[in-house]
């Protein structure tokens, strides 16, 4: 078996995002139901998180249970060797030896790919700084397939924190493999990176712009404004209220507009919209279960 590495959306196919949909599919009625079957009994998957985490983490730790395998990590690198200067391809060499796969979350840009190089066994990327977040990206896709019961033909906002947000990033890239025109909605210091705009207008997706948040879209995807990736603090003071859904917005809502946000949220969705029958963050974030069992499944089974 070849090994699989999750580590950006960047050049994921269209084939390889739908095949990963279908098996999610599968998994769904066994993360639902919270019954453990013996796919993945025997295996050992590690999580090295090396940032704060409490979804990717505790979705992937639920994903290896339900399949019957077992989970070895930390998620306080204080208290692990690194603490004590060891580097991260010492780390992934050591680590490797423990288990099938390894899912790493680090604030460097590229520890990902740079543990995948490392390792003998399947990295999956849990975020690695403002770049990439793959399986988040996935987990998004599925939910929108579910609700939508399509993914070609939508108009899709991605507002917030476009500059630092790694989600958006991994989502953009995983749409534009399919037929869909974007709305980036971000205030004017937070734009999305001109290298992926770049990128995704050169495989032909339409991108508008704008510094307000547009509410008419298939999908209103908003994130947080990243406070631990701003260079200085009043930077992030003069953005951190910039888009702000609360029931006066949800008025101008589009009445089929889903909205969504990979959590946590701070301030940029207020509680009253929990109950709006378009608010599915909650689901969502349930969906990073069946999603991480099928990456699982498919890294360490070859199913
Ligand atoms: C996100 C992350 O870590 O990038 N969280 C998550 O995995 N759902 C989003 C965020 O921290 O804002």
């Amino acid at each position: 078996m070849k090994k699989m590495d999750i580590i950006s959306t960047r050049n994921m196919s269209r084939d390889f995002i739908e095949d990963v949909l279908e098996k999610t599919k599968k998994m769904e009625p066994i993360a639902k139901a919270k019954k453990q079957v013996d796919m993945l009994k025997g295996k050992t998957l590690a999580t090295l998180f090396f940032e704060p985490s409490t979804r990717t983490k505790l979705s992937f730790m639920a994903a290896m249970n339900l399949l019957g395998g077992t989970v070895v990590g930390f998620d306080d690198p204080r208290t692990s060797s690194v603490k004590k200067g060891e580097t991260l391809a010492d780390t992934i060499r050591v680590v490797e030896g423990y288990a099938n796969a390894i899912v790493i979350r680090h604030p460097n840009e590229g520890a990902a790919a740079l543990a995948a190089k490392f390792s003998e066994v399947p990295i999956i990327n849990g975020g690695d700084g403002s770049n990439q977040h793959p399986t988040q990206a996935l987990l998004d896709m599925y939910t929108i397939l579910k609700e939508k019961g399509k993914l070609d033909g939508l108009k899709v906002t991605l507002a917030g924190d476009l500059k630092y947000g790694r989600t958006v990033h991994s989502l953009a890239y995983a749409l534009s493999k399919f037929d869909v025109s974007f709305v980036f909605a971000s205030p004017p210091s937070l734009r999305m990176p001109r290298w992926i705009v770049s990128d995704l207008k050169s495989s032909g997706i339409s991108i508008k712009e704008i510094d307000s948040i547009e509410v008419k879209s298939d999908v209103l995807y908003l994130t947080r404004i990243q406070k631990e990736r701003f260079p200085d603090i009043e930077e992030y003071q003069r953005v951190a209220s910039a888009y702000i859904l609360d029931e006066e917005t949800l008025k101008e809502l589009g009445e089929e507009t889903m909205i969504m946000h990979p959590l946590p949220r701070v301030n940029e969705i207020s509680h009253e919209v929990d109950n709006d029958r378009r608010a599915k963050y909650f689901v969502q974030s349930f969906y990073g279960v069946p999603t991480r069992m099928a990456l699982l499944a498919m890294v360490m089974a070859d199913i």
